[in-house]
């Protein structure tokens, strides 16, 4: 009864909130809400909202947080293996990465819903969750709490044009008229007009929480986990208090996860299956996986706008430099 009348005032408070908000429409049409100063796609909004309200992190807990596009499947399938390799790699042949898309293994808090607030417990820790919204939006129990957060940034302009190229394959709005040209959804990108952008907010904010303490969140760049894997799957077992041990590290099992979770293992699982909520076909997540891809799209000139605007909005932060 009590859960049935949270999930009223939910809906309400979420259906007021929405009338007040600044609106827009993504790249390809989808409907976005400004909410305190960043941009959600409507149709994850209300959901995103309940499980900052209701989402009880546990100390145990691992939350893996990254912009759209920035190596969220690979991010889940690393912290997956790391944390479960006692199970998993006891019998290689039954490890569900081998059959399951990551997305299926990990979930995104998104998909906790208002009136199950017991939906997403398993179980046995640690429980890993995903999320894309930025650092200020995280439930309170997920800052306050000894659990611990994961963060990919990825540089923008690989960024930008992973995620157009995304929303190619992958129509979340059924009638819209198709995607907006190449330059006015990079003008839209520059003016942070996108998915939980602006980007710099979203890297800035998870920055700063890893300066002020970098035992709580950990702040992995994608272009230095394309460089050396091994060391930065080490490192996330590190940070995660589960080190690899002198005997796994004999038995090659750094070199084994790291392969387990390459973008070559990972792009033939499961590749006609759909994932998250049946939205997004498994293929779409594995493109190319590469650095510097952009240049293949994107002119000089927009390229130098974009690292002007990057010189700009990064420059309060030292350290936070990419490889583009
Ligand atoms: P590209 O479009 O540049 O190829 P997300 O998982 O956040 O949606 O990000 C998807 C991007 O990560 C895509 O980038 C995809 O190819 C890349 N990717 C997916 N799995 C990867 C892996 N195992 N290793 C490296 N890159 C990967």
């Amino acid at each position: 009864m009590e859960k049935k009348q949270d999930t009223k005032e939910d809906d309400e408070f979420s259906e007021s909130l929405l009338q007040t908000l600044e609106q827009q429409t993504n790249w390809d049409g989808s409907p976005m809400v400004k909410y305190q100063g960043f941009w959600y796609l409507k149709i994850f909004f209300r959901q995103e909202l309940a499980s900052y309200k209701h989402f009880k992190a546990k100390d145990s807990d691992v939350i893996l947080s990254t912009l759209p596009k920035a190596g969220t499947t690979w991010l889940k399938a690393l912290a997956f293996s790391i944390v479960n390799r006692g199970t998993i790699y006891r019998d290689i042949d039954q490890n569900p990465l081998l059959t399951c898309n990551p997305h299926k293994l990990v979930p995104f808090l998104v998909a906790f819903k208002e009136n199950k607030p017991n939906q997403l417990d398993k179980p046995n820790d640690p429980r890993i969750f995903a999320t894309h919204v930025p650092f200020k939006a995280l439930a309170y129990s997920i800052r306050e709490s000894a659990c611990k957060i994961i963060y990919v940034c990825r540089n923008p302009l690989d960024l930008f044009v992973s995620a157009r190229l995304f929303l190619t394959e992958n129509k979340l709005e059924k009638d819209h008229a198709g995607l907006l040209g190449l330059d006015e959804s990079f003008d839209m990108a520059c003016e942070g007009t996108h998915p939980y952008g602006p980007f710099w907010d979203h890297m800035t904010g998870y920055w700063n929480a890893h300066l002020e303490n970098p035992r709580k969140v950990l702040f992995l760049k994608y272009e230095d986990m394309k460089e050396d894997i091994v060391f930065n799957v080490k490192k996330i077992a590190d940070f995660l208090g589960c080190p690899f041990s002198s005997e796994e590290e004999e038995r090659g099992m750094v070199e084994e996860i790291s392969k387990m979770c390459s973008f070559q293992s990972l792009k033939n699982v499961d590749k006609n299956g759909y994932s998250i909520k049946g939205l997004f076909k498994n293929s779409t997540f594995f493109r190319k996986g590469e650095v510097g891809d952009w240049s293949n799209y994107l002119t000089p000139a927009m390229a130098e706008r974009m690292k002007k605007l990057m010189e700009i909005k990064f420059q309060g932060s030292p350290g936070l430099t990419f490889k583009i």
